[in-house]
This record gives C-alpha cells, structure tokens and sequence, in this order.
C-alpha cells in the first residue's frame, strides 16, 4: 500500500484542528500509520523544503513550520498520495475549493494548515526524515475488508 507524509502545520496545531484535519484521512479510510506531536528543529524544516532554497518565501515558510508544535502523520491507502493532495486542496487557500482542507480553514498560502507529500518518491524521503522506521506500525484492520 502506498504511503504518504501529511503534517499539521503551527497554525492548524494552535487553532485546534488536529482532531477534525486527521478525521478526514480516517473517514475517507485511510490508517493512520505513524503519529507523533513535534517540534521540527530549524535545519531539519530546512532539508524538508530543500528544493526551494533560495525562493522569496523559503524563509518565511522555515520561520512559519518552526515557529510552534506540528503533528506529523504517515497515512496509508489506496492512491494515498494524490488523494490526500486532493483532500487538501490548492496550496493558496483562497484558490482551494471550499470542502476541501485548505478551502474549510484557510485564506493565505503562508498560513494553510497543512503540508502532504507531492508525489511518491518525496513521500519516501519525507517520511525518512521525520519518522524513524520503529515509529512506524504495521497493523491490520477489520473494516479494511470494508474499505478494499
Ligand atoms: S513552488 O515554487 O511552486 O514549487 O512552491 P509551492 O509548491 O507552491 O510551495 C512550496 C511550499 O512553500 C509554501 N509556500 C509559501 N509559504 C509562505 N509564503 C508563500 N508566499 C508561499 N508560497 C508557497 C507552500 O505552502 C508549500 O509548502 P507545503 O508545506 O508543501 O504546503
């Protein structure tokens, strides 16, 4: 099953959303296989966005995802990795469609609640980075003979 890294960012954290953001993952059917509560130390926020070194907003976007607790999350599914993009809706907020994360709760890119991994292959190297491999269960599910 595909894997992907979803993270409740400060300002999701500090709104109390973190319950209502992972409902949405675990009513569409995904497993939860991995949770933890953190806060990202400023050269670990750094290698996770790497590949916009040197953009306008690569500061600001380290300051902002340091700046208070997260809650990082490996989910597992069928397509999770699309899928869960999908869920949350554009990365500007007020260019998401209303139902979707991003479109419930926020009004600006610098402050839209949550990130998640934009395809498989950064998926893999966002879960290395955050999770260690004993942090992650494997564990069946009754209802997945309900959801597969
Ligand atoms: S790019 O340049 O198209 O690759 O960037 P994008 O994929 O849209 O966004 C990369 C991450 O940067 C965040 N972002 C911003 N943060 C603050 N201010 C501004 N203006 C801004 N623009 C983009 C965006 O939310 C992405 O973070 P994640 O955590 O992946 O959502």
């Amino acid at each position: 099953m595909e894997r992907t890294y979803l993270m409740v960012k400060p300002d999701g954290v500090q709104r109390g959303l973190v319950g209502q953001i992972i409902s949405r993952f675990e009513q569409r059917g995904y497993k939860i296989v991995g949770l933890k509560m953190m806060q990202i130390a400023r050269e670990t926020a750094e290698k996770h966005y790497g590949e916009h070194a040197g953009k306008p907003f690569f500061t600001g976007l380290v300051d902002f995802i340091t700046s208070g607790p997260v809650v990082a999350m490996v989910v597992e599914g069928k397509d999770v990795v699309v899928t869960a993009r999908e869920m949350m809706g554009a990365t500007n907020p007020l260019k998401a469609i209303p139902g979707t994360i991003r479109g419930t709760y926020g009004v600006d890119v610098g402050r839209n609640v949550i990130h998640g991994s934009d395809s498989v292959e950064s998926a893999n190297r966002e879960i290395a980075i955050f999770f260690k491999p004993e942090e992650l269960v494997e564990y069946g599910r009754a209802i997945d003979t309900w959801i597969y």
